[in-house]
């Protein structure tokens, strides 16, 4: 229907004439002429009609409206000098309209579709209208962009693309399952996959050597603005390989994916162990971005004059008191701020906030008076204070003292504005532990699956269980897990070793992944993979604040549709054949 669409058009049309087609992004009268701002996929011209040329066009364009859709012929010319938009790819050239076809039109909009500021409700339930928009194109355009990237890389590098089921059997990774029950057999059920896991596996037992797969996976877990039930992965396995054979792939596959989007980052990334990323930033997603990090002052308050904290010190393997340096924050934060970060720090847990500071006449603070002066310049040496510093520190249960430093980090970033624009800081995070215990048994932290850190003859051997590491890794970027993956169990009698740790029967692992169990039968070879979250990829490449953005037609944080109002009661006669009864 169109000749051009309206980004082609430029001043070597000057004089064609041509047709362009989309909707009405503005009307502005202006008594004797109508201008019209037309828009289509991705970029607006201006439709000037003009009574005095061609009255029809014009006598039709006064019933115009916004959004209504139309296909307008006409000649291109110069727009008048000074009326020029630099905005815009067309800024310099108009359509002067002979042939105008009001091809449909539009209710007026329920929002204002260039308002930041519109309540998200309205907008889910109007997706399309939201889709409509410059910004929404742009994020799709980078999405789109960003998966053929992956695919083309994965392709060049020997992976074959495959399918792995959607209705399937439950496979346990940390979630809930999404059900789904069976008509033909009553009173059971398939599971929609939290992963391609189990499928990807048996690929490799397959002989298939390499696979991917852009995977939709479900889980229902509560979520958070880089959460959604149904999202997708950048899901690869390999064969023969080990965790450094993968790495490289992803490390490949990442800097393919951003160079195709415009954006140079290196070849490689830095890589930190689960420990150190715990014991210095606090977090097992480190943001990079910025230099705040922590050192341990425990063996140091051990010897303090206060019970409070020689007690949390008498168990450094339980407890921490950690110190977070802020260069110059003497002079950075009022009084009010300081008394704010305790606040904060105690909504997560913690039962105070110390903090010293480095003055011109040496460490001053609240608690220094329990310190003798050599361990007031133990602080300073360990914590390499300069005068203006502030040091912050927290005491207590480990898991919690982490946990709180970490977020009071973040927040300190944020309140000191450090963190850069258009900055990627990736970095491997490896050697995770194999199992965290939960309500009193170990749990695998990435799953049961994952190979463990063996000893040099090739046995699993560890004095604490909670020491024990395996061979997972998580790609993190800006603070957010981008992906993560591991080199997996291969051996049946391996597998069956970390079901026992676990205190998963031989029943029950039969149960649930007997057929892989079975598999490994008959002859799995070594394998390994990761998985790439697609969304939050793009929220960072497109620097959305929520997932939502990203996705085009996203549940809210209640697991809704808000456009089609899933999900939604059924018919009695569909539960009947479902052989269900809603209590
Ligand atoms: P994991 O569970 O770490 O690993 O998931 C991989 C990546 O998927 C993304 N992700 C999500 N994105 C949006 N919404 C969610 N609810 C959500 N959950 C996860 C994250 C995450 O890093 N089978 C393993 C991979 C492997 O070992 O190969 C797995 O699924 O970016």
């Amino acid at each position: 229907m169109r000749t051009h669409y309206c980004a082609e058009v430029n001043k070597e049309h000057i004089n064609e004439e041509i047709t362009v087609a989309g909707w009405v992004a503005s009307r502005r009268d202006h008594g004797g002429l109508i201008f019209i701002d037309l828009r289509d996929k991705d970029e607006v011209i201006q439709l000037v009609c003009d009574p005095a040329e061609y009255k029809e066009v014009h006598t039709l364009a006064e019933e115009i409206r916004d959004q209504f859709v139309l296909i307008a012929t006409g000649k291109i010319r110069a727009r008048v000098e000074g009326l020029e938009n630099p905005k815009l790819k067309t800024g310099n050239i108009e359509m002067l309209v002979s042939k105008l076809v009001i091809e449909n039109r539009s209710k007026p909009m329920p929002f204002d579709l260039s308002d930041k500021k519109v309540n998200e409700e309205i907008k889910l339930k109007y997706r399309y209208l939201e889709l409509r928009t410059q910004k929404s194109y742009d994020v799709f355009k980078l999405r789109s962009k960003a998966t053929i990237a992956a695919r083309n890389t994965l392709d060049a590098l020997g992976f074959l693309e495959v399918e792995t089921p959607i209705i399937t059997k439950s496979t346990p990774e940390g979630a809930r399952d999404y059900l789904v029950p069976s008509r033909v057999h009553p009173g059971e059920f398939y599971a929609l996959p939290q992963s391609p896991q189990l499928f990807k596996q048996l690929l490799m037992v397959g002989g298939f050597d390499r696979y991917f797969q852009i995977a939709k996976c479900f889980r229902d877990e509560d979520l958070r603005a880089d959460r959604q039930p149904e999202f997708t992965q950048i899901d690869v396995e390999m064969s023969f390989c080990d965790q450094e054979d993968v790495i490289d792939v992803a490390e490949k596959l990442i800097k393919s994916i951003f160079t195709e989007c415009g954006i140079d980052i290196p070849n490689t990334f830095a890589r930190i162990s689960y420990h150190d990323a715990m014991e210095k930033y606090g977090s097992d997603k480190p943001d990079m971005r910025y230099d705040l990090s922590m050192v341990d002052v425990i063996d140091i308050f051990a010897r303090c004059d206060n019970e409070i904290f020689s007690n949390i010190a008498k168990d450094p393997k339980s407890n921490r008191i950690k110190a977070l340096k802020v260069p110059k924050g003497d002079t950075l934060f009022s009084k009010r701020q300081m008394k704010g970060f305790e606040e904060y720090v105690r909504k997560f847990g913690a039962q105070g906030l110390g903090y010293f500071q480095m003055k011109e006449d040496g460490l001053k603070g609240p608690l220094i008076k329990f310190f003798t002066n050599e361990d007031i310049q133990a602080i300073i040496d360990r914590c390499t204070l300069e005068v203006g510093d502030v040091v912050f520190f927290g005491a207590g249960d480990k898991k919690l003292v982490l946990d709180y430093m970490g977020r009071f980090r973040s927040y300190l970033a944020e309140i000191m504005d450090i963190i850069p624009d258009n900055h990627y800081a990736f970095i491997w995070v490896v050697d995770f532990p194999m199992f965290e215990i939960e309500e009193g048994k170990p749990k695998a932290m990435h799953h049961a699956f994952t190979m463990p850190a063996l000893d040099k003859n090739g046995k699993l051997v560890y004095d604490d269980i909670e020491d024990l590491k395996s061979v997972a890794y998580d790609i993190v970027l800006n603070g957010t897990e981008l992906g993560g993956g591991s080199i997996r169990i291969h051996k049946e009698a391996l597998q069956k070793e970390i079901f026992a740790v676990m205190g998963i029967s031989e029943e029950e692992a039969n149960e649930k992944f007997g057929f892989l169990l079975e598999a490994f039968k008959y002859g799995a070879p070594p394998h390994g993979g990761f998985a790439l979250g697609l969304d939050r990829l793009i929220m960072l490449l497109a620097g959305t604040e929520s997932i939502r953005e990203v996705i085009a037609f996203p549940k809210t944080q209640k697991a809704q549709c808000l456009l089609t109002h899933a999900p939604s009661s059924v018919e009695a006669k569909q539960l009947k054949e479902l052989h269900l009864k809603i209590r």
